[in-house]
């Protein structure tokens, strides 16, 4: 509701629209310490396949989001980015993922949002169900991933919508 809220929407819109918290999976990440940093990568590139991930992080850092074709070091924030954890060689790293998944594998189809488009703000990605993004995701090795948003972006194929 808050997010709702927060971006201009009626309270119950993105909470109607995607049933998004009615399935969630949690993960416990473990990151041990590694001496040889160029040897090894916490979390490969990748996008979350979840409606909305909550991450609680310590303090030590690591996670990265890929801002204009850079790797930026991401503090205790995050949104949908192509993101990545690297390893650190003083002491491990712990977090907790919350993904909020809806209902995961379902034909229904998801499109932009209308009220937060318009002609000059035109929306980005084609309409799509999470069985396709979900499908997407799982048929590409981890390092191909980070590209599983930009599939559905409009330029990216002219068929589909
Ligand atoms: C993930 C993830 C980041 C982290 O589990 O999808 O990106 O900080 N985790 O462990
Ligand atoms: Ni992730």
């Amino acid at each position: 509701m808050l997010i709702s809220v927060s971006l201009g929407l009626e309270p119950e819109c993105l909470g109607n629209m995607a049933k998004c918290t009615k399935s969630w999976a949690l993960a416990n990440n473990y990151y041990p310490p590694c001496p040889e940093l160029e040897l090894t990568m916490g979390t490969d590139a990748h996008v979350d396949t979840s409606f909305i991930t909550v991450l609680l992080q310590d303090n030590i850092g690591g996670l990265q989001v890929l801002h204009e074709n850079k790797w930026v070091n991401i503090e205790s924030v995050t949104d949908g980015a192509c993101h990545r954890v690297i390893t650190k060689s003083v002491r491990p790293r712990l977090s907790i993922a919350i993904f909020f998944n809806g209902v995961i594998s379902s034909e229904k189809i998801h499109g932009p949002i209308k009220e937060l488009t318009s002609k000059e703000n035109p929306p980005i990605y084609r309409k799509f169900s999470t069985d396709k993004l979900v499908k997407n995701f799982f048929s590409k090795s981890l390092e191909d991933v980070g590209s599983n948003l930009d599939y559905f972006k409009f330029q990216s194929r002219d068929d589909d919508n």
